[in-house]
């Protein structure tokens, strides 16, 4: 884990400041999002912006609201109000297939893989390459399927042993590996991964961490990553958001500060947002 380009200057540890990105660089920028689910607020006004071949971490307590924001990006949830600018346009999202259309792709906690398929079968789940018999016959072509995932499994630098392993006898890691396998087929512009170390022991978590590294090196992609484990936040991200009370209260660049000062930092985040906000205005 090296991150060490120590000389290169930047703002001065602690001051959360990020410089404004130009136009080009900036991918997506979300402004004053809001989400009501009836009468309980969730976001308030979430601004948030994410450079091509950036890796963002988003972090924040259990029932923040990430989930929530990352479904607005994905295509699923309506805001209630606020603007997503995508490649610098106003855009309304209206659907998850519109969104994946666009070049966001997202991969679930729950992976949405099928464990009695291999892995093969899982990467061409409903995009199955059709061999044509006899010109008119539509068959899955499940040789094109094999040598296919192998090359991109080689390509995104995922090592399996066989395409033909069925998924449910993967480990963890090697599933949440063929799901982000599966998500940058589509070449996304944008991957979300939603907590996706939560159910790995710590190995099976390094070798997902692995792969964000080696999507993350290529900077042709860029990636908003929810964990919870700052030491793993550090290892691959560019930059850390953290939303607190439905809103963005500190965005600073992992090379701007240590683990210790990002702890601090939350910390007094929290203790300047509930000193704002009047008793009682709710949670
Ligand atoms: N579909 C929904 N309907 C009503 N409330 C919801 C819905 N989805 C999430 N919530 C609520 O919104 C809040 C934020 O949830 P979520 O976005 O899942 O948080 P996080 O991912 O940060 O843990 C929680 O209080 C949750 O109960
Ligand atoms: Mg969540």
């Amino acid at each position: 884990m090296s991150s060490g380009n120590g000389a290169a200057p930047g703002p001065p540890p602690g001051s959360g400041v990020v410089p404004a990105l130009g136009d080009a660089a900036l991918l997506l920028r979300a402004e004053g999002v809001t989400k009501n689910y009836g009468p309980s607020i969730v976001l308030r006004g979430l601004d948030l912006q994410i450079a091509r071949g950036e890796v963002l971490a988003l972090v924040g307590d259990n029932g923040a609201g990430k989930s929530t924001f990352i479904k607005i990006l994905s295509g699923f949830h309506a805001p209630t109000s606020g603007t997503l600018y995508w490649e610098g346009r106003a855009t309304v999202l209206t659907s998850p297939t519109q969104a994946r259309a666009l070049g966001i792709e997202t991969v679930y906690q729950d992976l949405a893989l099928v464990n009695d398929l291999t892995v093969a079968q899982n990467m061409f789940l409903g995009r199955e390459p059709i061999k044509r018999v006899l010109g008119v016959l539509p068959l899955t072509d499940a040789k094109a399927m094999r040598l296919r995932t192998r090359e991109f499994l080689d390509q995104v630098g995922i090592r399996l042993a066989s395409v033909d392993s069925l998924v449910r006898d993967l480990s963890g890691g090697q599933r949440q590996s063929i799901a982000v396998a599966r998500a940058m087929q589509s070449q996304p512009k944008l991957l979300i991964m939603d907590e996706p170390l939560a159910a790995l022991g710590v190995r099976e978590g390094a070798h997902v961490l692995d792969l964000v590294q080696e999507i993350r090196r290529r900077r042709e992609v860029s990636i908003i990553l929810i964990v919870h484990n700052y030491s793993q936040i550090f290892q691959v991200c560019d930059r850390i958001n953290f939303l607190f009370a439905g809103e963005i209260v500190l965005d600073v660049a992992t090379s701007a500060i240590t683990e210790e000062e990002l702890i601090r930092m939350v910390k007094a985040g929290l203790g300047a947002q509930a000193a704002a906000r009047p008793a009682g205005s709710g949670s």
